[in-house]
């Protein structure tokens, strides 16, 4: 179980500096799914993760959140290529439940398996941490995410009434809940 992790883990954070050498100088030789990595989010990352943010939501995070996520120590990711953040993802582990925060990707990079990888990344370390459930919260109207959650095994577990801002009002969330045990 732990080597099984280890080993995800391993596939999710190594990182080939020579793969990036070569894409360079063979652009052709190294498909651009190797050049993607997964890393910590760090301050010096935020102007990036905002301008994705923003352009995805209408109601977006500020930068004060993004913040308090770093300073709590909430697990937070990038996806980067080559020193460009391509999407980021937070989830917020405790007493045994995960709680997935945000998950974004650049508009210009969706649908290319990014979000997909980052969520997986995100359930692994719930699992290294013991978590027993991950939870989420997603717009009714959300229906690309809702199919990448359904495909990896999250059901739904109720409604939170009025939960997002939107442009008239206010919108109901769809809770989903993935079993980790
Ligand atoms: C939701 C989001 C994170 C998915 O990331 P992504 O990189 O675009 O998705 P992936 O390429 O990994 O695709 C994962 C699955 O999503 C679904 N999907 C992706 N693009 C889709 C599209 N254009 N139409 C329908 N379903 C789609 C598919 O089920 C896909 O699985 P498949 O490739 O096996 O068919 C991304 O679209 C995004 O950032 N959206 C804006 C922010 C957002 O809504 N975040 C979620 C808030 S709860």
């Amino acid at each position: 179980m732990v080597l099984e992790f280890l080993d995800r883990m391993k596939n999710i954070v190594t990182y080939d500096a020579d793969r990036e050498f070569y894409a360079k100088v063979f652009p052709d030789s190294v498909p651009r799914k190797d050049l993607m990595r997964l890393r910590r989010m760090r301050t010096a990352d935020l102007p990036q993760v905002l301008a994705i943010e923003n352009a995805n939501y209408k109601f977006p995070w500020c930068q004060e959140v993004f913040e308090d996520c770093l300073r709590v120590n909430y697990s937070c990711w990038v996806c980067e290529e080559s020193d460009k953040v391509l999407g980021f993802s937070i989830v917020s582990i405790a007493v045994g439940e995960a709680h997935i925060l945000n998950i974004n990707v650049d508009p210009a990079e969706q649908g290319q398996g990014i979000g997909r990888m980052m969520l997986e990344n995100l359930i692994a370390v719930a699992r290294s941490k013991d978590a027993e459930t991950v939870f989420l919260e997603v717009r009714p109207s959300n229906s690309v995410a809702i199919a990448l959650y359904e495909s990896m095994g999250f059901n739904e577990i109720g409604l939170r009434k009025g939960y997002y801002p939107a442009e008239h009002g206010r919108e109901d969330a769809l809770m989903l809940a993935l079993e980790l045990v």
